[in-house]
């Protein structure tokens, strides 16, 4: 059985104070759950921070977003082997934000996954269709172009260490959830994409929903079949609703 993520991506939100409070909470709750992985990724400044509070829990931590350079004269950027250095075993990478807001390519994504792969750093590598693209029936193409663009650069192989989140752009940030159906199948044609390349990759990698994923619509999105886990921007900011989430996924491992 694969994989199952719950992954909080906690945007540009939080204070040390707020921080605290959140990870009290989450440390207090979060359960260990066999095949179960509860993520979170928190601001880059904070990251250290978080590294303190989580202590021995089972939580894992993540960045955001990371370079692909190993170091030197690249203002305002870190690298993988920072993120290591406080205990980072993910990287957010491709965020349609990061793509829409700050011009990120499917070149430079790929150039940061490839890295991030060579680093033993996991890649959480997210994709999604706009609007506009679903209203037009390009969804499958769009994401399988921004599949593409990756495996062709860096190698089936590379994958077999990876996370994919399918996460809607229309979705995102909105209260509007794709259904489980719609949802479903994208990452079930996510697979078959993959699976051309490597049949036991495919089976294996998580593919996880992001996109207005909250404590309601859960356990309906975790019981599809080729969804492993979630995604979480807003409701990962919440203690109740990010532990009502692990909750629900740990059910699916039963
Ligand atoms: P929301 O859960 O706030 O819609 O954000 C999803 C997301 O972008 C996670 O990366």
């Amino acid at each position: 059985m694969r994989k199952t993520i719950v992954a909080g991506n906690w945007k540009m939100n939080g204070s040390s104070e707020s921080i605290k409070s959140l990870m009290g909470a989450l440390t207090a709750g979060v359960v260990a759950v066999d095949g179960l992985e509860t993520l979170v990724c928190p601001p880059a400044p904070y990251i250290g921070l978080v590294a303190d509070l989580k202590g021995e829990s089972p939580i894992a931590l993540g960045a955001q977003n990371v370079s692909a350079q190993e170091s030197g004269a690249f203002t305002g950027e870190w690298s993988l082997g920072m993120l290591q250095d406080l205990g980072c075993s993910h990287v957010i990478l491709g965020h349609s934000e990061r793509r829409s807001l700050f011009g990120e390519t499917d070149a430079d994504v790929a150039d940061k996954f490839v890295a991030a792969v060579d680093a033993d750093v996991i890649p959480v590598l997210c994709i999604g269709e706009t609007l506009e693209q679903r209203e037009a029936g390009q969804t499958i193409d769009v994401v399988s172009a921004q599949v593409d663009a990756v495996l062709n650069q860096a190698g089936s192989e590379r994958f077999m260490n990876a996370v994919i989140a399918y996460e809607p752009v229309w979705a995102i940030g909105t209260g509007l959830t794709a259904t489980p159906e719609q949802a479903q199948e994208v990452h079930a044609a996510i697979r078959a994409q993959l699976a051309q390349a490597d049949a036991d990759m495919a089976a294996k990698l998580p593919i996880l929903y992001g996109g207005s994923m909250n404590a309601g619509n859960a356990a309906e999105l975790l019981a599809q079949n080729d969804i492993d886990g979630g995604l979480i921007g807003g409701a990962s900011l919440k203690a109740d609703e990010f532990l009502t989430i692990c909750a629900v996924a740990a059910e699916r491992r039963k």
